[in-house]
């Protein structure tokens, strides 16, 4: 008999991308609220220092597990680990993602195909092996995409494109699993700021400048909704009118507006 039979495994919040920014806020707000986490980005001492902050703060250490999720088997090795851990995921949250800014044809194009690895292949494989769990457990999803969901974006063309996926994903699968009681919660941001734009390439003058929501604004409002069970959540005000405005608007017209944009933002 192994010498954790017959004790219940630890329930976690499993969140990705939780080495910086709008991760490391959700697992702040998810600790804050009395889950016990389960840490995931490449970043160890990052991570680590977050589980000694959530600790320090009389909540249980969070697991940390270092991985690369753009690799294939980085779902597989996650399971594993959990499993070694007898921990078993309540809640998903798949955030980490990256951003290329730049047009399509003078980007490195096995750097595009990563991020489509990270944003789209990861997210779904966790997603999908980690479904019968959450169903088990009555447990929650929380997909990070973004407002680039909502139009297409020349001079970030991949990057609009998956984050379009990770919205038709996930509201897709709430409807799939309406009677299960699992729910499935597509959180959609504008610009915020965090290390999302140094990592993909914008201006750096630019940056200083770049009005954006606060990381904790964004996620207190990722976990009002994942907890109410909402289908998407775009928080802010700006953000809100814009989505609401963007069907309106014919892609002739936008093509051009966010083409001049994202080259601004690329800079010289
Ligand atoms: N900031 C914005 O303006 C904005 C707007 C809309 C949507 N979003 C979305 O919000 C999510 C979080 O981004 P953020 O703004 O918080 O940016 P961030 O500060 O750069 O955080 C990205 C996170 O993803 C992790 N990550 C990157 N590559 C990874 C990999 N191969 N394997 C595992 N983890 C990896 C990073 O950790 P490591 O580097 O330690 O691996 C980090 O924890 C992303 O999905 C992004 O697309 C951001």
């Amino acid at each position: 008999m192994s010498p954790q039979a017959g004790r219940a495994p630890r329930r976690v919040a499993l969140v990705t991308g939780a080495s910086s920014g709008i991760g490391a806020d959700l697992a702040r707000v998810l600790a804050r609220h009395g889950h016990d986490l389960a840490l995931v980005a490449r970043s160890r001492d990052r991570l680590d220092a977050l589980a000694d902050e959530i600790a320090n703060a009389g909540r249980p250490r969070p697991i940390v597990l270092a991985a690369d999720l753009a690799r294939p088997d980085a779902c597989a090795r996650l399971r594993e680990a959990l499993a070694a851990r007898d921990a078993v995921a309540d809640i998903l949250v798949n955030n980490a993602g990256f951003g290329l800014v730049g047009a399509a044809a003078s980007l490195d194009a096995a750097e595009q195909i990563e991020m489509t690895d990270l944003n789209m292949r990861a997210l779904t494989q966790l997603t999908l092996a980690f479904l019968p769990d959450l169903i088990a457990a009555r447990g929650r999803i929380l997909n990070v995409a973004s407002v680039a969901a909502f139009l297409p974006g020349p001079g970030m063309a991949v990057y609009y494109a998956t984050k379009a996926y990770v919205v038709s994903l996930s509201e897709a699968l709430s409807a799939e699993l309406m009677g299960s009681s699992v729910t499935v919660t597509v959180l959609c941001p504008g610009v915020t700021s965090t290390g999302f734009q140094a990592r993909a390439g914008f201006d750096r003058a630019l940056l200083k400048a770049m009005p954006g929501m606060n990381a904790m604004d964004v996620a207190e409002a990722g976990y009002k909704g994942l907890m109410a069970g909402r289908r998407r959540i775009v928080p802010g005000l700006l953000n809100k009118i814009m989505v609401a405005m963007l069907p309106f608007v014919p892609n002739a017209w936008l093509l051009p507006v966010v083409a001049h944009l994202q080259a601004r933002r690329r800079g010289p």
